[in-house]
């Protein structure tokens, strides 16, 4: 059995001894580097380009608006986005010129020495403000997606309700604070531009660069780098920086990187979309939830580029995994004037998740229930309906699971231990509380079926296999987990397992690398092409290990001058039903369920808190990779903690105002907890020997369990993240309760 062992990590050596090269990395002879000139208004109209006298531009090869010989759009769900702009600025640090230079320093002077004149326009920085008509800039109102979910009846309830509880949410943006900057290499090569970075989706770049140059797929190849995490924040991103670097290679004839640095990183590409969320809801006087009327809204930024996917996600985990017959969520993704927000680990789920755990609590201190009773009155089971409609099957006991986590977490006892410690310590106030939730593994809805992802798996003629998908690793073990799948599926070694470079003139598209589907629907993908390769090498009596290896060897030998290739195709499971008008069905093949335990210490003289112990309690399916799995926990949790307590996005005039390390907080060790995380495994039906998605869930449940636990410490209500200690001063000292 390969998989559930922790072989060693196939890319590990080389990253270690600082061998695997990422785009910075690669060294091309002639290179030139680019730099982006952008907008300094959130939004405005260009009125002139000034260049200053003093730099010898003739040396620069400079692209504008005039350059794009076809469409000005970045493709992704919509075309709304231009490459560069060519009179409306939308947001702040919107490209408006590219700049390329065989020196560095050079293009950073040209860069601060062109003046773009601008006439401002009024913006709208706030996605709750009134939209006036002068403010308009998509479609009648600014909103970029509205969906409507409905299951029974609500208002029904409400009026005959005696106890409605009501609150209301927000979460902030997040930088994803990858190791490694976004950077592109552009260059031409044998009659096909060569574009090669940092990125998670290969053919995600692909399509855009064919739908801005007008081209075919096959003037184009692209292909994945060593990338240095992502987040989601090389998602969507990547494409336009593709599309910047291939117009000044084509412009000036020469290979061309661009490479960001940390502050214009941080500055201009995506961020995790801001919400707001209300709650209405009611309950009985047993704590059984009645009806749950739910408004989400996101902060798109000022193109739609991912919104609607990310509001849908976002939308369909808002209500919890909690059993309630009468639900209805309103959700809005809409325009401000600010960079575009984009992917980031959780896709809408995290914001939602926060309220919706938060607001159990709200619910349970308002009846006077223990927060434990109040979960387990309305956990799904199996056979009970999820907000769409769908049936759980997966047989998971949350009930079982919040018991398990309790324990681990000796939450009884901490919570006696804290009620006598905190009334007798000055300023010392400890707190522990949970949040319970689950993720669906896989795209949203019908997402799956559109994309018809292809995996190939090759047999080599020395008996070896290679297994070929567009699927990256950004450092979460992707090349390690397929290489598991792949020797469980032969009977091979791992060594005899040779994974491909996402190239897309190499690789079939097996989708981008996000929504925590690689493991499940990629992975599941490639034990059935290794299914189809073991039989096509044994003419149809399928062997495994040392057998196929020579089968494969023999195949070679009758079928010379051929290649062993087997392509298979993503189809929908039997008995997955999704209907995209109405929202209602199979929103996911299945779902991860998690319970995560936070304690925390809260410091009355700094307002500081800290967390102190966190339990992270996952069901995942079968675990590929414990050790690489451990890993994903506790990345996701570390991250949770950021955006829950430390991380803020300070903005002005639309722009990130703290785009440096030094003053956007991340975590840093010493402000993390043990992280202790325990699995559990009940196979599912839809991934490799049983797993299912892994990567976005831990981001869920941090930030609510902490809240809860500081909420608890303190006896008061926050609802808003992140409670930094000037936050968590500001509520207390305005709130009488504090
Ligand atoms: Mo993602 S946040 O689905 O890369």
């Amino acid at each position: 059995m390969l998989i559930g062992q922790n072989i060693p990590r196939v890319d590990g050596l080389a990253k270690l001894r600082g061998e695997a090269v990422y785009v910075d990395d690669i060294v091309v002879d002639g290179v030139l580097h680019g730099g982006t000139v952008r907008s300094q208004v959130a939004r405005g109209r260009i009125r002139g380009v000034h260049f200053d006298p003093s730099i010898p531009w003739d040396e620069y090869t400079i692209v504008d608006h005039r350059d794009i010989a076809g469409a000005n759009e970045v493709l992704l769900i919509e075309r709304d986005q231009p490459a560069l702009v060519a009179v409306e600025i939308r947001h702040k640090y919107e490209p408006i010129l590219l700049i390329a230079h065989p020196s560095p320093s050079a293009v950073r002077r040209a860069v601060a020495g062109v003046r773009v004149e601008v006439e401002p326009l009024p913006a709208i920085l706030d996605p709750c403000q009134a939209v006036t008509p002068e403010l308009v800039q998509y479609g009648d109102d600014n909103v970029f997606k509205r969906v409507e979910l409905t299951k029974g009846d609500v208002e029904e309830v409400f009026r005959s309700s005696p106890t409605v509880v009501e609150g209301e949410y927000s979460t902030g943006s997040q930088e994803h604070v990858y190791l490694e900057n976004q950077g592109m290499l552009a260059f031409e090569r044998d009659g096909q531009l060569v574009v090669q970075g940092s990125m998670q989706c290969p053919y995600y770049v692909l399509d855009s660069l064919t739908n801005f140059f007008g081209r075919e797929a096959d003037k184009f190849r692209v292909i994945q780098a060593a990338v240095g995490g992502g987040f989601g924040g090389k998602e969507d991103y990547p494409s336009i920086l593709a599309i910047h670097a291939a117009l000044l290679a084509e412009k000036s004839g020469k290979p061309v990187k661009i490479i960001y640095d940390r502050q214009e990183d941080m500055a201009c590409t995506t961020k995790r979309h801001p919400s707001h969320v209300r709650h209405r809801t009611a309950v009985d006087d047993d704590g059984r939830l009645l009806a749950m009327d739910i408004e989400v809204t996101l902060d798109g930024g000022a193109y739609l580029t991912l919104s609607p996917v990310v509001l849908s996600r976002g939308v369909i985990h808002s209500a919890g995994p909690y059993r309630c017959d009468n639900v209805r969520v309103r959700g809005e993704a809409r325009l401000t004037n600010t960079p575009p927000n984009g992917a980031f680990r959780g896709f809408g789920a995290p914001q939602t998740i926060f309220a919706v755990e938060r607001h159990m609590d709200v619910i349970a201190k308002q009846l006077g229930m223990c927060p434990v009773t109040l979960r387990k009155r309305n956990f799904l089971r199996d056979g009970d309906t999820t907000a769409t409609g769908q049936v759980v099957k997966d047989g998971v006991d949350m009930s079982a699971m919040l018991d398990r986590a309790i324990e681990l977490s000796s939450y009884t006892k901490r919570r006696e231990e804290h009620a006598a410690a905190n009334a007798k310590h000055p300023y010392l106030k400890r707190g522990i509380a949970f949040s319970t939730f689950y993720h669906g593994a896989g795209f949203t809805g019908s997402g799956e079926t559109w994309l018809k992802s292809e995996v190939w798996v090759r047999g080599l003629p020395d008996g070896r296999a290679e297994v070929l998908t567009a699927n990256t690793d950004i450092g979460q073990g992707t090349l390690t987990i397929l290489t598991q799948i792949a020797a469980e599926s032969l009977g091979f070694a791992p060594d005899q397992i040779v994974v491909a470079v996402p190239d897309t003139t190499r690789v079939p598209n097996s989708g981008p690398t996000v929504a925590s589907r690689t493991a499940m629907v990629v992975g599941k993908l490639v034990s059935r092409a290794c299914a189809k390769l073991a039989t096509e090498a044994s003419s149809g009596d399928p062997v495994k290990g040392v057998k196929l290896q020579q089968a494969i060897r023999d195949w070679y030998g009758d079928h010379p001058g051929q290649d062993l290739l087997c392509s298979v195709k993503y189809e929908t499971p039997p008995g997955i039903r999704w209907d995209d008008d109405t929202y209602r069905g199979d929103a996911y093949a299945c779902y991860a369920w998690a319970v995560n335990v936070a304690e925390v210490e809260v410091d009355l003289r700094t307002f500081a808190t800290r967390v102190t112990d966190f339990v992270a309690l996952q069901e995942v399916g079968k675990v590929i990779h414990p050790v690489l799995a451990r890993g994903q926990i506790q990345g996701g949790v570390a991250q949770g903690i950021g955006w829950a307590l430390l991380e803020e996005v300070v903005t002005a005039d639309g722009g990130m105002k703290n785009n440096q390390m030094t003053n956007y907080v991340i975590p840093a060790c010493s402000d993390l907890p043990p992280i202790r995380v325990w699995f559990e495994e009940q196979p599912s039906q839809f991934g490799p020997g049983g797993a299912k998605g892994i990567g976005e869930l831990p981001m869920d449940g941090p930030a609510p369990a902490i809240v809860n636990a500081i909420c608890g410490a303190l006896d008061t209500s926050v609802c808003s993240i992140p409670i930094t200690p000037e936050r968590l001063f500001a509520h207390l000292e305005g709130s009488s309760d504090g």
